[in-house]
């Protein structure tokens, strides 16, 4: 009986011993280091019941974003948001300096994008918004405002948040009700995250070059992978290339003429400069070009892609 007590009782300290080297998760058998996120995207949301919550989550979700909720110090209680009598929300509302105090930290330092959800109260956001912008650095974000309401839409909400502080990025944002399809959420998404890059920088052998790219899946799918510095081999006395670890979008066409400056993704990995203007029969899917760029020799260069 004591064997067996004690026989059970290394077992237990093994097993927290191994999960402590690894710390590994009990149900999936993840890594924990694993699930630490390094999303660029953040859903913050305050929802007193629950609307714009189920709105937040499914933004969360369809966008790969982090999501917090803004938890109020003071719970809202169904007579506090009784807008019919005097209630809590209302004194807020009709209170320029009213900052309902936010129970939660929050952490947004290492975000560029912020889904910002709220309900409309009064025409506008709920005034614990404002205790979020004034106890958060949002400068340099892209903050994307979405909200629910009975009826009334987001654009004077928006047009309030701009004039609290003219300095933050704020997007038009959108109106959300809870019958939206994933599409709509979708599209919100892809409206607000997809902007266009026209330009790049490209820096051979620590020469700065600016490329003008096309507008194309592929260009999107590249600028996804800068900043990056790769070794480009020498081809041909004519071009520089590299093989990419990630496969990107294509739309190859035979251009009949390559031009001095071209970047093209030849296949779907393959990047190439190239440095001398020449016929050709083969074909690429552009990605841009560089207007002065320089011969850049016979040797294997090293290049750097910056926004
Ligand atoms: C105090 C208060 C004021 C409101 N004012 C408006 C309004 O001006 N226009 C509107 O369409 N809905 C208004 N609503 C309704 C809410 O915007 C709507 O129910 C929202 O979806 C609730 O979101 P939540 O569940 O995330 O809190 C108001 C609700 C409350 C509690």
């Amino acid at each position: 009986m004591k064997r067996k007590k004690i026989l059970l009782l290394s077992i237990i300290i093994s097993i927290f011993i191994i999960s402590g080297c690894e710390k590994k998760d009990i149900l999936t058998g993840d890594s924990i280091n694993d699930k630490i996120s390094d999303n660029k995207s953040v859903v913050i949301y305050f929802s007193a019941t629950g609307t714009t919550e189920e709105i937040a989550k499914r933004i969360a979700n369809q966008s790969n974003s982090d999501i917090i909720e803004i938890i109020p110090k003071q719970k809202y209680t169904s007579s506090d948001l009784n807008y019919n009598s005097d209630c809590r929300a209302n004194k807020e509302q009709n209170d320029d300096k009213s900052r309902p105090e936010i129970e939660n930290k929050i952490d947004i330092s290492k975000y560029d994008n912020v889904y910002l959800g709220y309900p409309i109260w009064w025409g506008t956001y709920p005034k614990i918004i404002l205790t979020l912008l004034d106890t958060y650095d949002f400068s340099g974000k892209n903050i994307i405002p979405f909200c629910t309401s009975g009826s009334t839409d987001i654009s004077k909400s928006v047009t309030d948040l701009r004039n609290y502080n003219q300095d933050l990025n704020i997007k038009d944002g959108k109106r959300f009700s809870v019958n939206d399809s994933d599409d709509v959420i979708n599209k919100f998404i892809e409206d607000n995250t997809n902007e266009e890059i026209k330009t790049m920088k490209v820096i051979i052998n620590g020469k700065e070059y600016i490329a003008k790219l096309e507008n194309n899946e592929t260009v999107k799918d590249f600028a996804k992978l800068i900043p990056t510095e790769l070794q480009m081999n020498e081809l041909n006395g004519n071009e520089k290339y590299v093989y990419l670890d990630t496969k990107l979008a294509t739309d190859p066409y035979n251009p009949q003429k390559i031009n001095k400056g071209d970047i093209m993704l030849y296949g779907d990995n393959c990047l190439v400069i190239f440095y001398k203007s020449f016929d050709t029969s083969y074909r690429y899917t552009k990605i841009g070009h560089i207007d002065n760029l320089s011969d850049l020799g016979d040797k294997n260069i090293i290049v750097k892609f910056d926004k």
